[in-house]
């Protein structure tokens, strides 16, 4: 299977765990698109969503959605969202898009965050993928300059500018033996808005497609 084939297949696995009048928080990226693109067929069941991003917000009101803001809706029964690396025990970095902040804010809120990714994404020890870290403007060299003690390389994702205002700082080349901890480290230095490393609250469910099948891990 090609790799967009796959990313389609786990969306649509994700589908079955909407249940009847769910308050759905919708993630970022082009795994979560073939989710929205199948949200259609279950519109019946749907009571409320949330977008973790304006992209992701455009997308869902083309399909004719009404996007509730997480204030109206209170806590969320479901989040679905892809990632850019998961490990054994749920731990994820997210953020390659850049939405981590508000995809933080939803799988926090969220009682079940069910993650959608293609078997590329499933390694052994986090880190080949450049860790997003989300920072306010004035911060970004005090931080890249505190990045350089964890032994990553930071490098500013220029020109980019979240939906929050902010700027993205890519730490490259980091060996995440710990996630817990570096997850904690990162997130206490001033000026950080919230570090892409989702440890502490990490995927209930993976939904994993490879060539062959869509294999689901549970927590
Ligand atoms: C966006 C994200 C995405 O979930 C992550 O980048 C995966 O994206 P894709 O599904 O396009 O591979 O964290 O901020």
């Amino acid at each position: 299977m090609h790799q967009t084939e796959k990313k389609r297949a786990a969306a649509l696995a994700a589908l079955e765990y909407v249940e009847d009048g769910c308050l759905l928080g919708v993630g970022t990226g082009s795994t979560v698109n073939y989710f929205i693109d199948a949200l259609p067929e279950i519109r019946h069941k749907i009571g409320a969503l949330v977008a973790s991003s304006e992209a992701t917000r455009e997308r869902l009101e083309k399909h004719g959605f009404e996007v509730s803001a997480l204030a109206e809706t209170g806590d969320l029964d479901l989040y679905v969202d892809g990632a850019d690396e998961a490990n054994k025990h749920f731990h994820l970095i997210k953020g390659g898009g850049g939405a981590l902040t508000r995809e933080k804010v939803l799988a926090g809120a969220s009682r079940k965050f069910v993650c959608i990714i293609d078997d590329s994404k499933m390694v052994g020890t986090l880190g080949a993928f450049p860790l997003p870290v989300e920072v306010i403007p004035m911060a970004r060299s005090f931080v890249s300059r505190r990045c350089i003690k964890f032994r990553g390389q930071p490098v500013w994702r220029d020109g980019f500018v979240t939906d929050n205002g902010n700027e993205i700082i890519d730490i490259y080349n980091l060996q995440i033996t710990n996630p817990l901890e570096m997850e904690e480290r990162l997130s206490r230095i001033p000026g950080v808005v919230t570090v892409g490393l989702f440890a502490h609250r990490g995927a209930d469910v993976l939904i994993i497609a490879d060539d062959k099948e869509v294999r689901t891990l549970k927590k």
